[in-house]
């Protein structure tokens, strides 16, 4: 055997137990796989009597994460404590400073600091992987970075946050709106300690700016992300959307335009027969599509103590293997600064509305439309025991602009009785 690969884990929670796990049960398998044993030298969290239901013994114990990062007998800095600055960007730092390849599963902090890290990694001749930051255990920034490397990407698609996708399906199958369902997801504990990360499409969002970057070889442009959550998304449009054969997801997309680079984070609707489509419960997706490869599909769990671990590992693995690709698949002070796109691609609409029921009321929002040169593919009024009856309309492609300007002129008819819902039906 040569020399082992010696690690330091800072964060010894869900995903951090994981990995401690992962090497003290898979021992041999790890050193038959990579030649070299893999052993953890160091740990530090912010409790150290906390019983984490695996034995620690044998691995010195630092408070201090920023110490632990700078030891000088470990080759490799774990981070995963999370939070995009404070400790976790501190002890990245510090690692990269005194000569360390850093692994970490956290999202947050590359989507804001990722550039200048990996920049600092590489003028040290150092690495930094982060597998498990997009995605869980889904192997994506491997595909893209490596596997796919020979093609130039068209598209990144994909449902990138697991309660997200909880809610929304749940709200579909139990019938139940969006607060209750969002009671249930806390209550299991899905939840991020700051829900909005999750449902207002943040967490999402620095995972769609991670892959661009990669897929475009852009710097990491998380201001660039258009960002929507879900928290509007009521039960009535789950079912609407059903019944004119669409899923509501939280979908991210990013493609190079001739615009420049469009990022979106989104509630879109898909086809109920396509993949995303039929993505339940926690599971995430992701669609890449290349000139040569033309579309791939990853589906597999977003989170969770062993996904996460699995993807942690997978780059620790590497780096004891001696693969060592770029943090973005390129240099970094290659990539490119980012041009967000100016406008997004054109795209069909659903439109959802209560309209007064009277002679000409449809009649005046179909005008709207037309003036604002929108083209109805489908309509449907449903029967109704009040005055206010619900309509939903599916565009043919339209540019945003011309949308925000027929809604705005919907809302001057005094026809509409309540604010009329527009949602992106992505092509797939
Ligand atoms: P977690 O369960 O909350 O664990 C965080 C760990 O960091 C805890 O052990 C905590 O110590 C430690 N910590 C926090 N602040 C610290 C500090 N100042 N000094 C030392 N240790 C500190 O988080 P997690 O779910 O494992 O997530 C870790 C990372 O993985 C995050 O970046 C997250 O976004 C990412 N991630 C998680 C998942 C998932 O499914 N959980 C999936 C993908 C990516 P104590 O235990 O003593 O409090
Ligand atoms: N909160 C994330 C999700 C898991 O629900 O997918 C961590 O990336």
């Amino acid at each position: 055997m040569t020399t082992p690969l010696r690690i330091g884990i800072a964060g010894l929670g869900t995903v951090g137990v994981g990995v401690v796990k992962i090497i003290r049960q898979k021992a041999n398998l790890l050193a038959a796989r990579t030649g070299r044993p893999i052993q953890i030298i160091a740990v530090s969290a912010r409790s150290k009597d906390k019983d984490r239901g695996v034995s620690l013994d044998g691995y010195a114990w630092e408070d201090d994460p920023v110490a632990l990062a700078k030891r000088d007998d470990i080759d490799v800095f774990v981070e995963l404590m999370g939070g995009s600055d404070g400790p976790a960007k501190a002890a990245t730092e510090a690692a990269i400073a005194t000569g360390k390849d850093v692994v970490t599963a956290n999202k947050a902090l590359l989507a804001h600091h990722g550039q200048a890290l990996a920049e600092a990694a590489e003028k040290a001749g150092k690495i930094i992987r982060f597998e498990a930051a997009v995605a869980g255990g889904i192997p994506v920034i491997k595909s893209l970075t490596e596997g796919l490397a020979g093609n130039e990407i068209t598209r990144v698609m994909g449902v990138m946050n697991g309660t997200c996708n909880y809610i929304l399906t749940r709200m579909q199958s139990a019938g139940l709106s969006y607060d209750e369902v969002f009671e249930e997801a806390n209550q299991l504990g899905y939840l991020e300690a700051d829900p909005n990360l999750d449902v207002g499409g943040i967490d999402a969002g620095h995972k769609l700016a991670l892959l661009s970057s990669i897929a475009y070889g852009t710097q990491v442009d998380f201001d660039g992300v258009e960002l929507q959550g879900i928290g509007a998304i009521t039960i009535e449009d789950i079912h609407s959307a059903a019944d004119m054969g669409y899923r509501i997801k939280l979908l991210g997309v990013a493609q190079m335009t001739g615009r420049g680079l469009e990022q979106r984070m989104t509630p879109c609707l898909v086809p109920d027969t396509s993949p995303l489509g039929q993505l339940e419960g926690g599971t995430n997706m992701v669609v890449l599509e290349g000139d040569a490869v033309e579309q791939i599909v990853l589906r597999g769990p977003g989170a969770g103590e062993g996904p996460t671990a699995s993807a942690v590992m997978g780059d620790v693995l590497d780096i004891a293997r001696g693969i060592r690709p770029y943090t973005f698949g390129q240099p970094a002070a290659g990539l490119a600064k980012s041009k967000p796109a100016t406008s997004k691609a054109p795209a069909p609409y659903y439109l959802r509305f209560g309209l007064q029921d009277k002679p000409g009321a449809l009649a005046k929002v179909a005008t709207a439309l037309g003036e604002a040169g929108i083209s109805i593919d489908r309509m449907r009024q449903y029967g109704h025991a009040d005055t206010s009856a619900p309509v939903l309309i599916v565009t043919h492609k339209t540019s945003q602009n011309d949308l925000s300007s027929a809604l705005e002129a919907m809302k001057t008819l005094n026809v509409l009785t309540d604010e009329p819902v527009a949602l992106r039906i992505e092509d797939l």
